[in-house]
């Protein structure tokens, strides 16, 4: 059936492009198709609503046509004319993926786009697709619910559905439909914990373009929940140094053999954020019993973690001392940019749980963070010491400027006493 449709429109379509070529049947020149003009299509005198998508949006552009997805006539005004020959009029959704597929999936018509061909494959392997295609049911989307139909921007358009900033949103459409997503025993929470996460923080917020979309984690075409084992590599794809640390240590193993759910045994999936410094060891107690040496473990991580933190905070107060004082910060902002890297690696290096490693780090830290603060607090005494020393050049600046005035007083008193003798 599929293949039948599929064979049907290539037809349809080989023939199309044929006619596209040869002067039609009353031997008047073909129409010329030039970018957006398409001024002869006799099926916007009766079809008003897709005018706007014979102009605008990028099949338009491009050349694609009415008749190149349904059929039909494009010279004649009136019916049944119009609908003539392989006329498709509505597709269902199996349908419409077949036909977008028709083009899409063809090397030799994306080659000069340099666009990929592999959506609608991949649109077969995912949950989606499985549904869709295997299952018939058409609570699944098709290529035109995340795309629109008949005006289509490229992602990389602020008006396009899977721009990412809309990404969440086109998804959502059905995610967040309560009624819908029973029927699948699916949660409907993703959008909201995803907008108040780290992620949705620094995409909305932000426009941190860096930050993930639902797609990075689950794939456009290929939309899955990633498993167990492929969580880490997922989230990894950016936290390229925190899955190294994670990877050397012990739950990296663990995580490999199943026994532990990768990045999702302390971070959430949609409502990712940071473990706080303060709740580490809380955190390992949710799988490692509170009397043991693995609780221990994480009370010793959270010592560190805090002291860092700690550190952070003298060195950026000392930075503050120091300028409020007049001195040259240049270099203090240097040294402190350097205590911030290691201080950003341990975060990172924490996650192998190599004790030794983050206490390397932590001592980094420290020392810029100490010698930040003496920076500081010598600054504070030597303008006390400034201080000091001015008090001797006031006194005797005072005392030359009062002798001075005795001594004119004085010569104007003989001067005075002179005249009235
Ligand atoms: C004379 C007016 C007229 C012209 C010209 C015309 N159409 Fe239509 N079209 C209609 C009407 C009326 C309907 C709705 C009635 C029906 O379903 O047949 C329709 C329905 C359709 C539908 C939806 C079918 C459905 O099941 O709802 C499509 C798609 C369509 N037309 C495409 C085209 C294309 C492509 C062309 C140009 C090749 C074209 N039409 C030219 C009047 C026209
Ligand atoms: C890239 C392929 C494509 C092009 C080009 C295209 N259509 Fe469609 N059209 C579709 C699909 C797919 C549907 C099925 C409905 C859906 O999935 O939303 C559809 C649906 C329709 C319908 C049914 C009503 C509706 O909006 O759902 C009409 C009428 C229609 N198209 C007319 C046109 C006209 C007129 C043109 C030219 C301006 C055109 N189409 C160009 C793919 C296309
Ligand atoms: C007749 C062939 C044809 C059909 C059918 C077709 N497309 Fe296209 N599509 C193109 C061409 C040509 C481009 C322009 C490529 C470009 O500019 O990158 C394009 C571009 C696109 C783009 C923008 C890609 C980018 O990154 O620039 C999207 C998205 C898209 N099509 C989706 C669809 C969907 C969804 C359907 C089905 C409703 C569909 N196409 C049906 C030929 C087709
Ligand atoms: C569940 C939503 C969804 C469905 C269904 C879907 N797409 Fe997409 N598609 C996207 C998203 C999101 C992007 C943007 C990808 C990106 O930015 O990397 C995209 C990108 C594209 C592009 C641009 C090329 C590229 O890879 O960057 C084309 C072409 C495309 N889709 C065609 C299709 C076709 C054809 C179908 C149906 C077989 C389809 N899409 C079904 C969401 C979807
Ligand atoms: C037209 C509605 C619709 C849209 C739009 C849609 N989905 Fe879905 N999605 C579904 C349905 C229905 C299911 C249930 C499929 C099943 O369980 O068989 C599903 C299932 C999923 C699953 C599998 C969940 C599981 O554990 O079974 C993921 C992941 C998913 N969607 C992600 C996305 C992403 C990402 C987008 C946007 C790019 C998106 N969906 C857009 C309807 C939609
Ligand atoms: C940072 C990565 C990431 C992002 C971003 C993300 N997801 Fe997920 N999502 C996951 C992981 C991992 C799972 C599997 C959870 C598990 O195995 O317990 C999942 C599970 C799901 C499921 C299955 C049901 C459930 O809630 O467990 C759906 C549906 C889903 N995501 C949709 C979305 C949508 C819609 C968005 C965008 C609003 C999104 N996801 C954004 C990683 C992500
Ligand atoms: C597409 C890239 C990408 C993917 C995939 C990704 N992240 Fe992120 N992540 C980011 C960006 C960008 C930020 C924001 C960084 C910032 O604001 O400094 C971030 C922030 C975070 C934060 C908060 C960091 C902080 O300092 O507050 C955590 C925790 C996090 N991600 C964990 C994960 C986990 C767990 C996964 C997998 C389930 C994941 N990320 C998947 C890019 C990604
Ligand atoms: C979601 C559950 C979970 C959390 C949370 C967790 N762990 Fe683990 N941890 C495991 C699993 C599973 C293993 C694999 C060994 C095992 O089966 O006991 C493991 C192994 C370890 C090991 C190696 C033990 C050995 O004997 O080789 C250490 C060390 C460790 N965890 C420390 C921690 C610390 C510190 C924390 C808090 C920062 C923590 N864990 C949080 C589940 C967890
Ligand atoms: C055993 C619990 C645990 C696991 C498993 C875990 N993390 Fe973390 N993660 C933490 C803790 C605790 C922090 C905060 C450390 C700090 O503040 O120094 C953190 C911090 C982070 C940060 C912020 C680091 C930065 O550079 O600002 C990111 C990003 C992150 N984790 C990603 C991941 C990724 C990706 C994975 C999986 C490869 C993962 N985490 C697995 C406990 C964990």
């Amino acid at each position: 059936m599929r293949r039948g449709i599929a064979g049907l429109l290539g037809a349809a379509l080989a023939a199309l492009a044929l006619a596209a070529l040869a002067p039609d049947a009353q031997g008047q020149q073909p129409v010329p198709r030039a970018m957006g003009v398409d001024t002869a299509n006799q099926c916007l005198a009766c079809h008003a609503a897709q005018r706007e998508a014979a102009t605008v949006g990028v099949h338009s552009q491009h050349g694609v046509r009415c008749v190149d997805c349904h059929g039909g006539n494009p010279d004649v005004a009136t019916l049944p004319a119009a609908h003539q020959g392989q006329f498709i009029g509505r597709l269902s959704k199996v349908q419409t993926a077949e036909l977008c597929g028709s083009c899409h999936s063809d090397p030799n018509r994306m080659r000069a786009f340099g666009l990929p061909t592999g959506q609608l494959a991949q649109f077969r392997t995912s949950r989606h697709g499985q549904l869709l295609f295997g299952k018939g049911d058409t609570d699944a989307p098709t290529c035109t619910d995340c795309h629109g139909t008949h005006i289509i921007y490229p992602p990389y358009d602020a008006r396009s559905q899977v721009y990412p900033t809309n990404i969440p949103g086109t998804c959502a459409r059905c995610h967040t439909d309560t009624k819908l997503m029973a029927k699948y025993h699916l949660r409907t929470d993703q959008l909201e914990q995803f907008r108040n996460s780290a992620h949705g923080v620094a995409l909305f917020q932000q426009q941190n373009f860096a930050a993930p979309t639902c797609i990075s984690c689950h794939g456009a075409h290929s939309a899955l929940p990633p498993t167990g084992g492929e969580v880490a590599s997922v989230c990894g794809q950016c936290h390229q140094l925190v899955d190294q640390a994670f990877q050397q240590g012990p739950h990296g193993l663990a995580s490999k053999a199943g026994s532990l759910h990768g990045c999702l045994a302390c971070h959430s999936n949609h409502g990712t954020e940071r473990v706080a410094a303060d709740q580490i060891a809380a955190t390992c107690d949710k799988c490692h019993a509170s009397n043991s040496k693995l609780h221990q473990m994480g009370v010793d991580l959270q010592r560190r973690v805090v002291q860092a933190d700690n550190d952070m905070q003298s060195a950026r107060r000392a930075i503050d001392q120091l300028a409020a004082a007049g001195a040259q910060v240049g270099y203090y902002k240097f040294r402190y940019q350097s205590a911030l890297t290691y201080y950003l690696q341990i975060a990172q290096a924490q996650h192998s749980l190599d004790l030794e490693k983050v206490d390397q780090l932590g001592r980094r830290v420290r020392s810029v963070s100490v010698d930040l603060t003496a920076a500081a607090d010598t600054k504070h005494e030597t303008r006390w010491e400034h201080k000091l020393v001015l008090i001797p050049v006031w006194f005797l600046s005072l005392s030359a400027i009062v002798l001075a005035w005795l001594a004119l007083r004085a010569v104007r008193r003989t001067g005075d006493r002179r005249r009235e003798s």
